[in-house]
Formats: C-alpha cells, sequence, structure tokens
C-alpha cells in the first residue's frame, strides 16, 4: 500500500490490516504508556480546501503521539492549482516531508499527487469520496459488534455523497450488506456500485426510496449533511428534496433494539438528524470522532511506518 486515496484500490487483507494496526495503537494507548515513536523524525504536510475540525485534530495528534511531526497549509497560502500546479506542490513537498495529506474539492488533485511522487498521499476528504472517514466508522461497528462484521446491514439514509460512496466500498470489502435511501436525484452512481461490484461481486447493496426499507433490519444507520462542503449555493433546494429523510425516534421505531446511529460530523442539529436522536441512547457519533485518532493512526503507520 503506497497511498491511501480511495479504498476501492485495496484488498480485503489491506482494509483488515490498517484496522488491526489502528486497534493495536488503540490498545497500546490505553495502557496510558502512549506508542512508540514509530514516524520519528518524519514529517506530514496537510493542505486544507476546505475547513475541518475532526480530520485535521485526528492527522496532527496521530503524527504526534506517533513521534513525528505535521505541517497544516490552508488553501489560502498554497492556492492548489491556482498559484501553482498542483504537481509542482507535490514535487516541492516531496523533497522536503514524508507523506501528504490533502482535503480538496476536485478528487482528481489526489491522482495527480500521486502520480508525481513516491511518498504517500492521502485522501482527507474529496467531493468523491471520504475513506479515513469510513475506516473510523468501521471501527466504531467493531467496538459494537465484534471484529468480524460479515453478515451485519448498515443503513444509509440521505445523501449519496462522498461519505456514502467511502461506506459501501469498506462494507463490500468487509462483507457488509449495505442499504441506502436516498430522494431521487441524489443516488449513488450506478457506475459507482458497478466499479464496486467489479472488484467484490459479493457486495449486497440495495437502494431504497423509502428510509423505513432500510432501516428495517440494520444492525446501525448512518445520516451525513444534506449541504456538503461546496454545495452551499444548493441549501434551500436540497432542504426540501431531502424533506422525510431525518433520522428521529418515528424513523428509528422500524429499527431493530440494538441498533445503533452514527453520523460523521459536523451534525446540523434538527436537520439531517435530531438532538433525541444524537443524544439518546443508540447514538455512537462521539465516540466515532475520537475513532477518527485511532483510524488515522493506523494510516499513517502502515503507509509511513511500513508497519
Ligand atoms: N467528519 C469529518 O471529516 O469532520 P471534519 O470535516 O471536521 O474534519
Ligand atoms: N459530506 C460532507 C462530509 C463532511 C465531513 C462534506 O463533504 O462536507
Amino acid at each position: 500500500m503506497k497511498h491511501c486515496i480511495s479504498l476501492i484500490d485495496y484488498t480485503t487483507e489491506q482494509v483488515n490490516h490498517v484496522l488491526d494496526v489502528a486497534i493495536k495503537l488503540r490498545n497500546e494507548r490505553a495502557t496510558g504508556k502512549g506508542n512508540d515513536p514509530i514516524l520519528k523524525g518524519q514529517t506530514l504536510a496537510m493542505l486544507f480546501e476546505k475547513p475541518s475540525l475532526r480530520t485535521r485534530v485526528s492527522f496532527e495528534q496521530a503524527m504526534y503521539e506517533l513521534g513525528g511531526n505535521a505541517i497544516v497549509l490552508s488553501n489560502s497560502e498554497v492556492g492548489l492549482g491556482k498559484r501553482e500546479s498542483v504537481a509542482d506542490v507535490t514535487r516541492v513537498l516531496a523533497g522536503m516531508v514524508d507523506g501528504i495529506a490533502a482535503r480538496v474539492f476536485e478528487h482528481e488533485k489526489l491522482i495527480e499527487m500521486a502520480d508525481n511522487t513516491d511518498i504517500p498521499v492521502v485522501n482527507m476528504l474529496s467531493d468523491y469520496s471520504h475513506p479515513c472517514q469510513a475506516l473510523a466508522d468501521i471501527m466504531t461497528l467493531i467496538d459494537e459488534f465484534g471484529r468480524d462484521l460479515s453478515g451485519r446491514t448498515l443503513a444509509y439514509i440521505g445523501d449519496g455523497n462522498n461519505v456514502a460512496l467511502s461506506l459501501a466500498i469498506i462494507s463490500a470489502k468487509l462483507g457488509i450488506n449495505f442499504k441506502i435511501s436516498t430522494p431521487v436525484g441524489y443516488e449513488l452512481d450506478q457506475s459507482e456500485i458497478d466499479k464496486i461490484l467489479a472488484h467484490n461481486p459479493n457486495f449486497s447493496y440495495q437502494a431504497f426510496n423509502k428510509p423505513v426499507q432500510a432501516v428495517q433490519n440494520a444492525d446501525a444507520v448512518y445520516t451525513d449533511t444534506w449541504v456538503s462542503m461546496g454545495q452551499e449555493e444548493e441549501k434551500a433546494k436540497r432542504l426540501e428534496a431531502f424533506h422525510g429523510y431525518q433520522i428521529n425516534d418515528m424513523l428509528l421505531e422500524h429499527a431493530l433494539d440494538h441498533t445503533i446511529v452514527l453520523h460523521c460530523l459536523p451534525a446540523y442539529r434538527g436537520i439531517e438528524i435530531t438532538d433525541e436522536v444524537m443524544d439518546g441512547p443508540r447514538s455512537r457519533v462521539f465516540p466515532e470522532a475520537h475513532n477518527r485518532l485511532h483510524a488515522q493512526k493506523g494510516v499513517l503507520a502502515v503507509l509511513m511506518g511500513n508497519l
């Protein structure tokens, strides 16, 4: 594994390896002795074209706890593709640091970076996917249901966006049944599902228009914002289209007793999820956010520490 740009490129064994390393590092940290400085002397450059709380803190803290260093760069200083070409920015960074992590609008920028360097490139979210989030989400499911998640069912309600796609991909890799309910016009691209099926022919994928149908028999129900970063101008139209897709107590009456609720955050309380659910007994959203630290350590340790 050289980069972490999309989990579609990973085998099931590789996904499991990153998860195992993440869990090992989390256990090690829980002893209070901290982690070994496996990234001592290494630096990760982190480039942000969009805002972030969890991703920035989890990667920067992960580097620090593994003995390395992180440099955070905002797009107002770098001007990726504007002040300087993506390829040139990458070539410059590659001569000074040991890894590049980027949060970008166009996914192609990450691919262009990877094409122009031998050092690891990590996707910290693009308009297309959010693989590091999906790894933390799976850790949260493992915490609840055990290490083997095959045969479990994950229901995603809302926008067929970057987060939904990464969840579909990782579900396919791990034998998790994936059910999705989106309004018409906001589905995941069928071409993306076909790509996943080409890699993982046994993938159990079901799409519904009614959220209730997706929630039935699901072990976990997941949602994300209806207005992703960069879609602010579509807000009014989207809020109307997504009416009826809120995760609330009424919807969860159709869930199983043990069904948990996940959200990658930031959450728009009262819009895609109610306070009652966010703060209720089914919610695992904060442990999920905390798992970002451990999942990101797993990615960095494997790509930069050769673990
Ligand atoms: N879930 C997530 O990626 O959060 P941030 O946008 O705050 O990094
Ligand atoms: N789909 C959201 C995820 C935020 C972590 C976005 O892209 O803004």
